[in-house]
């Protein structure tokens, strides 16, 4: 932008040289009576002052009518007044309102300010705030350049070229200042979507109701767009602490850039693991320290291994308790229904419990003799999968445990692997082993 100055200026000049002389001389200054001790004694002592005024020159902005009524003739409009001596504007494509009508005035103090360039207000915010409502500074989180008053940092105040009067467009403008932010948005392997649209997408550029010039705070920013999530959130019947504590939902995503699917801060179990290293008290009972877990047993169940939880648990909540996406049974007996075991049977084969006989479903057999059907498939005291199976992990072979609570009482199950076949020695019966040759083959 910038303003030359015009012709008028070269006209003007002589006539102040003149008044100049004429005042040495002791001649009548036609201004002498607008500026004296008693008249507008305050014109031309305030730290910034218009150089008409500071050369005591009022007339080229006012006509004095006669003296008896001392009035000013009205003026003309304020625009018209700046280019006798100011080019005028170079306008672009975005004009800012009052320019456009030609109120320049309603920015510029036409005779003094306390601020450069002759800047109503003593601040420029407030200059800004003459006309804009200042609630747009939100007090719970405001943007330090805008709570300093800097507006013009971002924005300019006659024309431009960029929409809303900016100085840069899109997120440009706010890589003049947050440069990492570009950085990491160019060696990150993901960018969330709306971060590439534009960072207005979730933040006020000038303060938010909600944390970090966030419209809202987290997790209902996020819901705003994620309805799935919000109507998800709003059926399950337990829903994951972790989304209530300490960052929310940035607890395990990241907002801006990620180098996992999903906008992960790092892979689920990585995650998982940073809050469940220690065991914690629930309502529902204690629940296990899984760091330990896994660190003590080292036969990891197959999903597991690939690092995922979310195979079982859907890790924002769920209508099942553990957060389990599927139904599983809580105990350690029940009478069998095969709906009771969606969880494993989403990935395992239901007629491994279904088939009373069989020589390929399972090994857990004895020559045709389907054993998980004879211990999990009755109508009363069915053995549930938990009764003889780990489910994250083991020490043993086949996550087969160790023991099993019974009251107080730890009953071993003593389970022994051997090549066609195996051999429990549990506290719930006496010592068994089956094999999986087939039946006619195996002495009586
Ligand atoms: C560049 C144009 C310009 C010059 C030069 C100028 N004025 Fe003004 N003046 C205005 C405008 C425009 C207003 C209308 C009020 C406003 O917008 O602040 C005004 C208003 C006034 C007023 C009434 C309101 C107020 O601010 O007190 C007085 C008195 C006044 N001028 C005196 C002077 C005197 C004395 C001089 C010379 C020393 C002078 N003006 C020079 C433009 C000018
Ligand atoms: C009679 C001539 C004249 C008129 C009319 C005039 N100006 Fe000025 N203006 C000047 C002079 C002379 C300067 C001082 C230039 C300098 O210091 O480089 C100046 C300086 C300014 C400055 C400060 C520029 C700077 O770089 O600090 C602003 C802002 C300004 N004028 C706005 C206005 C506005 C708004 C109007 C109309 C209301 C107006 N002027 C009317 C002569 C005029
Ligand atoms: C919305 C407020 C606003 C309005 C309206 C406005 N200005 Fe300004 N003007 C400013 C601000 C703020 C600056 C400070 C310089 C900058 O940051 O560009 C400025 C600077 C200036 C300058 C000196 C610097 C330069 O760019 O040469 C002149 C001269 C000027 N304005 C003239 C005008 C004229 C003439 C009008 C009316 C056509 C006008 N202004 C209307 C806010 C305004
Ligand atoms: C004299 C009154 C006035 C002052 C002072 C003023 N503005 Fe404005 N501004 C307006 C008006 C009127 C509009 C048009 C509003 C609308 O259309 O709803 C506007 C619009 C805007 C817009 C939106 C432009 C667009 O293209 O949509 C921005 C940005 C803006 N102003 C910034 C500022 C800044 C920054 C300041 C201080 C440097 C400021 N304004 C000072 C009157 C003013
Ligand atoms: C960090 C940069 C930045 C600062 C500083 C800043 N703004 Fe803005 N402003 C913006 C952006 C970006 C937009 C456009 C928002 C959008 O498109 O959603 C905007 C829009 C506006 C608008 C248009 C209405 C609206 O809300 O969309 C006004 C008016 C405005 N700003 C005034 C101001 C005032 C007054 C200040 C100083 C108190 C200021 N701005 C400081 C970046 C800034
Ligand atoms: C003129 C420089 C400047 C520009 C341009 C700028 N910012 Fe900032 N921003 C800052 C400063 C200074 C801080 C405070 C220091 C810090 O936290 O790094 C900040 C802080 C922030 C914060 C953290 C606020 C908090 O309370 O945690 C967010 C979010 C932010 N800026 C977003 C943006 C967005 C979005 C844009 C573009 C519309 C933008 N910034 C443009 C200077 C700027
Ligand atoms: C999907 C919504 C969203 C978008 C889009 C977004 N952010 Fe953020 N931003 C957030 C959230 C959420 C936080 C974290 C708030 C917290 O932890 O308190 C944040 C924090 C910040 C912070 C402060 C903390 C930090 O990480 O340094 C800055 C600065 C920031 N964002 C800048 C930007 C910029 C620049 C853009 C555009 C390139 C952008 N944001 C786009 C949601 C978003
Ligand atoms: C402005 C709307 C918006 C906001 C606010 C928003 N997101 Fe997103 N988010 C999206 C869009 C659009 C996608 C891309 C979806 C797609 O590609 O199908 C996305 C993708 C995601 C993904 C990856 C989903 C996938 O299928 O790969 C996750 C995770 C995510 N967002 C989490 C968040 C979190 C956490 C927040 C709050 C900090 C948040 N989002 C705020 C719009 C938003
Ligand atoms: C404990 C870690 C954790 C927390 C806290 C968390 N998420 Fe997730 N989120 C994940 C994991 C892991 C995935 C990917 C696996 C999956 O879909 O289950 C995911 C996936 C998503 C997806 C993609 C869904 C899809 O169907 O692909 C969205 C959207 C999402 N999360 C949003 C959120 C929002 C919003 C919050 C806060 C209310 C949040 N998340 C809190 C771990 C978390
Ligand atoms: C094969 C399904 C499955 C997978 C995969 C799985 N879980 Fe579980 N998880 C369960 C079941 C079933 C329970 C209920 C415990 C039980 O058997 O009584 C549970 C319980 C939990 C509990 C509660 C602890 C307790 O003492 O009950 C935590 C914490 C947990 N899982 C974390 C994880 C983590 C972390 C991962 C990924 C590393 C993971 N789970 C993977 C099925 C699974
Ligand atoms: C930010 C910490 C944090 C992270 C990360 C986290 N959790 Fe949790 N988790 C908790 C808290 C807190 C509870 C609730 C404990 C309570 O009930 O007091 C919980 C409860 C659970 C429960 C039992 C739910 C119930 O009430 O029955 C399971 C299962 C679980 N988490 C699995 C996971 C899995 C899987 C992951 C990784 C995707 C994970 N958690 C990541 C903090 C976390
Ligand atoms: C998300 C898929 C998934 C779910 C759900 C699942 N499993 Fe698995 N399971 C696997 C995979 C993968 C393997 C490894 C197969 C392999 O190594 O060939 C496996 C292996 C096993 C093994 C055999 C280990 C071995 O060494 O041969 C047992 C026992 C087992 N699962 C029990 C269960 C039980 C009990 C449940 C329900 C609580 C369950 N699984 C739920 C995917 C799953
Ligand atoms: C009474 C103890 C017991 C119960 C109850 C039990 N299993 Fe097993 N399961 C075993 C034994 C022992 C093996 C090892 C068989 C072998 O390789 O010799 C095994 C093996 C497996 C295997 C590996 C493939 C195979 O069948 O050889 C899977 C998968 C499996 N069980 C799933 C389940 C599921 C799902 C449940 C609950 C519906 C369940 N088990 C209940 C004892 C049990």
């Amino acid at each position: 932008m910038g303003f030359g100055m015009n012709a008028r200026i070269l006209v003007t000049l002589p006539v102040l040289t003149m008044l100049a002389l004429a005042q040495a001389t002791g001649q009548q200054n036609p201004n002498e009576s607008c500026v004296t001790a008693k008249c507008h004694a305050t014109f031309g002592k305030a730290e910034f002052v218009h150089g008409p005024v500071a050369a005591n020159d009022c007339t080229p902005c006012h006509q004095l009518l006669p003296k008896e009524t001392h009035k000013f003739a009205p003026l003309k409009k304020a625009v018209e007044l700046c280019i006798q001596c100011h080019e005028p504007m170079k306008k672009q494509a975005v004009l800012h309102k009052p320019v456009a009508e030609g109120k320049c005035t309603g920015c510029h103090n036409p005779h003094q300010a306390s601020q450069q360039y002759m800047l109503r207000g003593g601040t420029t915010a407030e200059m800004c705030f003459g006309c804009h409502n200042k609630e747009m500074v939100k007090k719970k989180s405001a943007h330090m350049p805008v709570a300093e008053g800097e507006c013009l940092t971002c924005h300019t105040p006659h024309t431009g070229d960029k929409p809303k009067l900016l100085v840069q467009s899109g997120n440009d403008l706010c890589f003049e200042c947050h440069a990492n932010m570009k950085e990491d948005i160019a060696s990150a392997k993901r960018v969330h979507k709306p971060v590439a649209e534009g960072c207005v997408k979730c933040h006020n550029p000038h303060g938010g109701d909600g944390q970090s010039l966030l419209g809202q705070d987290v997790p209902d920013q996020c819901l705003t767009c994620h309805k799935e999530m919000r109507e998800q959130l709003a059926k399950v019947i337990i829903k994951h602490e972790a989304l209530d504590i300490d960052k929310k939902c940035m607890n395990c995503h990241s907002p801006h850039t990620a180098n996992l699917d999903k906008q992960l801060k790092e892979d689920p179990m990585t995650l998982c693991l940073s809050c469940h290293n220690q065991p914690m008290a629930s309502p529902s009972g204690t629940l296990a320290n899984m760091k330990g877990v896994f660190e003590k047993s080292k036969d990891w169940h197959g999903p597991i291994r690939e690092k995922d939880c979310s195979g079982c648990h859907d890790v924002h909540g769920a209508a099942n308790f553990r957060i389990l996406r599927f139904n599983y049974p809580r105990e350690f007996y029940t009478s069998f229904s095969q709906d009771q075991y969606e969880l494993c049977f989403a990935c395992h084969q239901p007629t491994l419990v279904q088939d009373a006989s069989t020589t390929t479903l399972t090994n857990f057999r004895d020559g045709d003799r389907n054993l998980h059907y004879l211990h999990v498939n009755k109508r009363v005291k069915g053995r549930t999968c938990r009764s003889c199976h780990e489910t994250h992990a083991s020490q043993k072979e086949k996550h087969i445990r160790e023991s099993v609570p019974f009251g107080q009482w730890s009953l071993p199950i003593r389970f022994e692997k051997k090549l066609d076949g195996g051999k429990c020695s549990p506290g719930c019966h006496a010592p068994k082993d089956y094999t999986n040759a087939s039946a006619a083959n195996k002495k009586k």
